[in-house]
């Protein structure tokens, strides 16, 4: 149950959220993707809604309902998302980028079906743009929040994550351990912050957790002002 200044936490500001995997597609028929489903991008809508913010979401492939109160936008490529996050990034109060966005994408996309063949296939790969690295480089009055998946150095990469890409925090989760994750709908992640401040969470339901990764920003962001 919120209390009454919970609800007025996000009041009069915009959030942007990106949520869920990209997709890149081989032919017709083929694409590569990741084992994101969307769930703590959506918790993240979701959350920011309930703390009064004006909310727009910003998906990847999902098949989970469109939180009610969002404006949806409904992307399938890294290209994609990368021009709709800079579509209302202007605007923007708070930026969170929780989307499994794809690093690399096939160079070449086929107009025809691949049709099989005796010998091994090779596919080659480029580099997609790094959007959250995009904004760091470009925001003026916006807060920056980046999440960092990793299996192993979770803290050591997280934060260097947030130098490279001049975030203002970082949420980061090791995908290896068990209710942290993908499909799960708990999550128990570490927020990294400018100054290299790290705030260990237990493990939370991805509502909760977005609860928190806003009252923590918003903290900051009074103390960046002041
Ligand atoms: N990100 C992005 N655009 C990309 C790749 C990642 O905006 N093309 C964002 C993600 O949404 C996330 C943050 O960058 O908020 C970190 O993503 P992650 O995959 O953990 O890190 P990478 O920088 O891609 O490095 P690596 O995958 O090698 O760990
Ligand atoms: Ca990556």
């Amino acid at each position: 149950q919120e209390r009454d200044s919970d609800k007025k936490l996000l009041e009069g500001r915009k959030v942007v959220i990106t949520a869920g995997p990209t997709r890149e597609m081989v032919d017709p028929v083929r694409f590569f993707t990741n084992r994101s489903t969307g769930k703590m991008g959506y918790a993240l809508a979701e959350a920011a809604v309930s703390l009064g913010a004006d909310v727009v979401l910003i998906s990847g492939p999902s098949v989970l309902p469109i939180p009610a109160g969002v404006e949806f936008v409904s992307v399938t490529t890294a290209e994609e998302m990368y021009h709709r996050v800079h579509d209302v990034f202007p605007s923007a109060d708070i930026v969170v980028k929780s989307a499994a966005v794809a690093d690399y994408r096939p160079k070449e996309i086929f107009e025809d079906k691949l049709k099989k063949k005796d010998v091994n296939l090779v596919i080659e790969f480029e580099r997609t743009k790094d959007i959250l690295m995009s904004l760091g480089e470009r925001k003026t009055h916006q807060y920056l929040i980046g999440f960092a998946a990793e299996t192993t150095n979770v803290e050591e990469y997280a934060k260097a994550k947030l130098e490279k890409k001049r975030a203002d925090m970082i949420v980061a989760n090791n995908v290896k351990e068990t209710g942290s994750g993908f499909g799960t709908d708990t999550n128990k992640v570490s927020i990294v912050t400018s100054g290299g401040d790290v705030r260990e969470l237990p493990l939370l339901s991805k509502v909760e957790v977005a609860k928190e990764i806003y009252k923590e920003a918003v903290r900051h962001m009074k103390k960046g002002s002041s």
